[in-house]
């Protein structure tokens, strides 16, 4: 059976050779007699004739007798999309005016003399790569289908080589992998925990990791210096375009640096990824406050491909008459703006629509300003005098055919609200520049964040993030409370493309600023003890200082790819609701299996 060549190999210099190929029917033309398939492997595409005449000059001793040729030629009828064929031909040139400069096999085709067929296929629940898309629960039904269309394919080879390139960098590096255990006490790292039942502990639960976090952090007190690994997380999360409830991390810890190495080493590894898998020179990432990312673009993953800046708009709206804005000043909020190009046509309608988006993303209302070189034209434009609308416009860089787009609440929501509303109207409006990559690392993150359903702080990053060195003695102080808002975390993300691709910090190595820290958080030292004893005691024992970063593997590839689910670069990733329509995962067990499990009685 053995292939001579795979089926992105032959060229015109293969001409007159005889060949063994293999790999399935991709598309199949019947020509009045001639039948002509294009055999699939994972290489690529030859396309194959079988001739009930042969070839011409027909010479038997290469092509066969004209009877074996004619018995080919019934078998190749049968053939159907998806059989699994085993051929063995000679290479020829295609007629002229038939080559296909698309395919790098284009030049020539393979006369068949020899067919086998090694398996068939039932007619195909949905064509491969042809006609409407499937829906998505077909797709992932069938997904060995699927994944068999080149896109997809080239989707996961992609994600093989920045594997293999990650770890042999890391490695070169003197990064050493090792493996952590998938069945934990749980971690918290803000989402929900998957939760495994113990049969010999019956009433207690392992955790799936969401994050190897404490275990790298022991490994770094173990004296590992450098630890890496490729390793699935689980998090049991809402999931969106970006997000799957299990998905990879590149993870890495190392000890006695500090953010800027994590920092430096970390964009190395992006530079020689993007240089070797798309050729793409990333240079040097830049590196944005959270401070700066929020007032100019309204979050802490901006998408730096494209302007639409957030400008504050406080100092010139203040001399108006409009209750709305002077309000929200007046109760410590603010009024911010971005300007939206070419769009001052919009209907009422579509201003009403805007306006609804605005509010879905958190604000009370939105207000606009369309830009015409006659001069203003708004609902709101009589609360303002001429001087004041013109600074406006000056300030946003808006001309005739913009408009102005308002915001007037607390920070965080005019942020939020505005933040979403340049990045939808960048997409719709085509500002966002395609295969550009634009990076940035986002640092000086607050160390915690107050949260109102829970009524307390969170931490931002995670719980073992050290906080800025000048910032640990307020946080260790008695009176620490009102200030807690405004300490500020060793932490770092990196950003692409608008996408959070990974993130990081230096953690705290000391007992009792780690037991501060969680007294912080709300965690009573009893509870400290149950859930992060073994780290607290682990840090009690020469703990180094040390820090690390996770990068969200199919995140990163899926902005490699340009794809726009994270589920074309998963082989067998969940649907939105978290099942694998494949497997029927999730799905009930037996009664037998709940009872040894205690989670049911008799
Ligand atoms: P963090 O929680 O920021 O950090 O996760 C690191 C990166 O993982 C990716 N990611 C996800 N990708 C797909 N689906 C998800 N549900 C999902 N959740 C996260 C993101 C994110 O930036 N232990 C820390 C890292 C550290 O401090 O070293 C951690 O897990 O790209
Ligand atoms: P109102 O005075 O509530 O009728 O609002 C007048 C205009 O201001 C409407 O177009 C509202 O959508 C808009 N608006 C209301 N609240 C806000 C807000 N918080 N920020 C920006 N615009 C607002």
């Amino acid at each position: 059976m053995k292939r001579t060549h795979a089926c992105v190999d032959l060229r015109a210099e293969h001409i007159g050779q005889q060949v063994t190929l293999a790999g399935w029917a991709w598309r199949r033309r019947d020509h009045g007699g001639v039948i002509f398939i294009d055999l699939r492997d994972r290489s690529g595409i030859t396309q194959i004739v079988f001739n009930p005449e042969g070839a011409e000059g027909h010479d038997a001793e290469m092509h066969g007798t004209h009877d074996e040729m004619h018995s080919i030629h019934e078998r190749a009828h049968s053939i159907r999309n998806e059989f699994v064929l085993l051929i063995k031909g000679v290479v020829r040139r295609r007629p002229e005016g038939t080559e296909n400069a698309s395919l790098p096999t284009g030049q020539i085709e393979v006369l068949a003399h020899h067919l086998k067929i090694l398996n068939e296929s039932k007619p195909l629940p949905f064509l491969i790569d042809e006609g409407p898309e499937p829906s998505e629960a077909l797709r992932l039904k069938h997904r060995y289908l699927d994944l068999r269309r080149p896109s997809i394919q080239k989707n996961l080879l992609i994600r093989n080589r920045v594997v293999s390139l990650v770890r042999n960098f890391l490695s070169k590096q003197n990064f050493i992998d090792i493996e952590t255990p998938v069945l934990n006490k749980s971690t918290p790292e803000g989402a929900r925990d998957y939760l495994v039942p113990s049969r010999v502990n019956p009433g207690h639960f392992y955790a799936l990791p969401q994050s190897p976090q404490l275990f790298k952090q022991i490994l770094m007190v173990a004296g590992f210096e450098r630890y890496y690994q490729v390793v699935k997380c689980f998090r049991d999360e809402d999931l969106r375009a970006d997000r799957q409830p299990e998905f990879t991390q590149i993870d890495l810890e190392m000890t006695f640096v500090d953010e800027e190495d994590v920092i430096e080493l970390t964009s190395a590894m992006i530079r020689l990824v993007f240089k070797d898998v798309l050729g793409v020179e990333v240079g040097d990432i830049a590196n944005l406050s959270y401070h700066e990312a929020i007032e100019r673009f309204g979050t802490d993953k901006p998408d730096l491909r494209f302007g639409m800046e957030l400008k504050d708009m406080a100092d010139i709206v203040r001399e108006s008459s409009f209750k709305v804005f002077l309000d929200a000043l007046a109760s410590g909020g603010v009024v911010k703006a971005i300007c939206a190009p070419g769009i001052a046509g919009y209907s009422r309608k579509q201003m009403d629509d805007l306006t609804a988006d605005a509010q879905s993303y958190g604000a009370k209302g939105l207000a606009w300003i369309k830009v015409k070189d006659a001069g203003f034209d708004s609902p709101i434009a009589k609360f303002f005098q001429a001087e004041t609308l013109k600074a406006m416009a000056e300030r946003l860089g808006a001309s005739d055919g913009d408009i102005m787009l308002f915001v007037a609440d607390k920070a965080g929501t005019t942020a939020e609200t505005l933040g979403r509303l340049r990045v939808m109207l960048g997409q719709r409006l085509n500002l966002i520049p395609e295969n550009e990559y634009c990076f940035t690392w986002v640092t000086g993150f607050p160390l915690l964040e107050w949260d109102e359903e829970l009524g307390r702080y969170q931490a931002m990053h995670h719980p073992f993030t050290a906080p800025f060195e000048a910032d640990i003695a307020t946080l260790m102080s008695e009176n620490a409370g009102d200030n807690l808002g405004s300490l500020r975390a060793r932490s770092y993300d990196l950003v692409l493309n608008g996408c959070e691709i990974g993130g990081g910090s230096i953690r705290i190595h000391q007992k009792n600023l780690q037991q501060k820290m969680l007294k912080v958080l709300g965690i009573a030292e009893k509870e400290a003890d149950a859930k992060f004893g073994f780290l607290l005691e682990a840090l009690e024992y020469g703990a180094p200082p040390h820090g690390g970063l996770a990068l969200g593997l199919d995140r990163l590839v899926m902005l490699m790819v340009g794809a726009s689910s994270i589920r074309d670069v998963i082989a067998f990733p969940k649907t939105q609701k978290a099942v694998c329509p494949l497997t029927d995962a999730p799905s009930p067990v037996d009664a037998k299996q709940l009872r040894e499990l205690r989670l049911k009685s008799e």
